[in-house]
């Protein structure tokens, strides 16, 4: 096994209203703003390591801009740009505010990954914000639920197997397990990893034309209690929750979805397993075996297949989801009378 990357670093997303997500970041999430640059502004949880882990970029719509991840060495840096190109999708050497050098590419999906090596680590020792305890990079957020970090990220391809095979060829991604349709073979979504998470990458089916969409991405939070008590406080300040709080079968994390001002979905995750197996071994789920829902009780809302941008332009609602292929990731447990 090829360990070129260590762990998801930060996430860019683009939002027609910067302000707006902005706002919602520092105080319904709990995020702190650390920079302000060309119109991008640079954020982090109270317990990231570096300078930021998520950028709120101007955009006519909500969608990925890049997703980053450190690798494991500065000559692993190099090795991966290399089988990059070899595989055939060229990138560029770019400067990144707070990190440094770094590479850039489109994968054959359509995805813009930035890997690095190089960052600045934040620790603030000397003023208002700095934490009582050595480990901490800043003291524990007042925002009831704030993550200590950022978590994963989950974006949409037209090929789930293709897209996990590319990344796990190219990249060294550990495969963890991925979902096939209890009526047909096709995959719906697989879980890769650089780390002992069971995800910091996870993919789920497109139908739709558009490459390179987002579904999600997610921040964690220490235990199942902070899940419930920012679900508690998001739906007093009137911030609808989307799906949870309940637990992925797949990986078993607690999970939480609801929307930022854009309407693009991010995720509070907490728990689930540790897996450092080197050789691991994928698993194949099914819906029905509660890929998604853990309990088999619950049917997921239609909504949680929409992914960003949407699939034909701004103002689309279709999602490019077969009609057969959502029913039956919706309500899989309809033949147990569970639905
Ligand atoms: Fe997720």
């Amino acid at each position: 096994m090829i360990t070129l990357l260590s762990h998801l670093s930060y996430v860019a997303i683009t939002t027609p209203d910067v302000e707006a997500s902005v706002d919602f970041y520092v105080n319904r999430v709990g995020l702190t703003v650390v920079d302000r640059i060309d119109g991008a502004v640079y954020l982090r949880c109270w317990g990231d390591y570096y300078a930021y882990s998520v950028v709120v970029v101007p955009g006519d719509e909500p969608a990925l801009d890049t997703m980053a991840w450190r690798t494991s060495s500065a000559e692993a840096l190099e090795g991966a740009a290399k089988r990059i190109e070899a595989a055939g999708a060229a990138g560029e050497w770019v400067e990144v505010p707070h990190i440094g050098r770094a590479y850039r590419f489109t994968g054959p999906w359509g995805h813009s990954m930035t890997l690095h090596w190089d960052v600045t680590r934040h620790h603030d020792s000397a003023n208002d914000v700095a934490s009582i305890y050595p480990d901490r990079p800043s003291r524990r957020s007042p925002i009831a639920g704030a993550p200590r970090q950022l978590d994963h990220v989950t974006v949409a391809t037209s090929d789930v197997d293709a897209f996990a095979a590319w990344y796990n060829d190219v990249l060294g991604f550990r495969i963890m397990a991925r979902t096939v349709l209890d009526e047909a073979p096709i995959s719906v979504f697989s879980v890769l990893t650089t780390n002992e998470k069971s995800h910091d990458l996870g993919v789920v089916l497109d139908g739709s034309s558009r490459a390179g969409r987002i579904n999600h991405y997610a921040f964690w939070v220490d235990t199942r209690e902070e899940v419930l008590i920012a679900a508690d406080v998001l739906m007093e300040n009137g911030v609808p929750i989307e799906y949870g709080p309940s637990i992925h079968g797949i990986g078993e994390q607690v999970f939480l979805y609801y929307r930022e001002p854009s309407s693009l979905r991010i995720e509070l995750n907490t728990g689930g397993y540790r897996n450092y197996v080197p050789d691991w071994t994928p698993n194949t789920w099914k819906p029905s075996l509660g890929s998604n829902n853990f309990y088999r009780n619950g049917a997921m809302p239609m909504s949680m297949t929409e992914s960003f941008p949407a699939a034909d332009g701004p103002s689309a609602t279709e999602e490019g989801v077969p009609e057969e292929i959502r029913a039956a990731l919706l309500n899989p447990y309809a033949e147990q009378g569970r639905g």
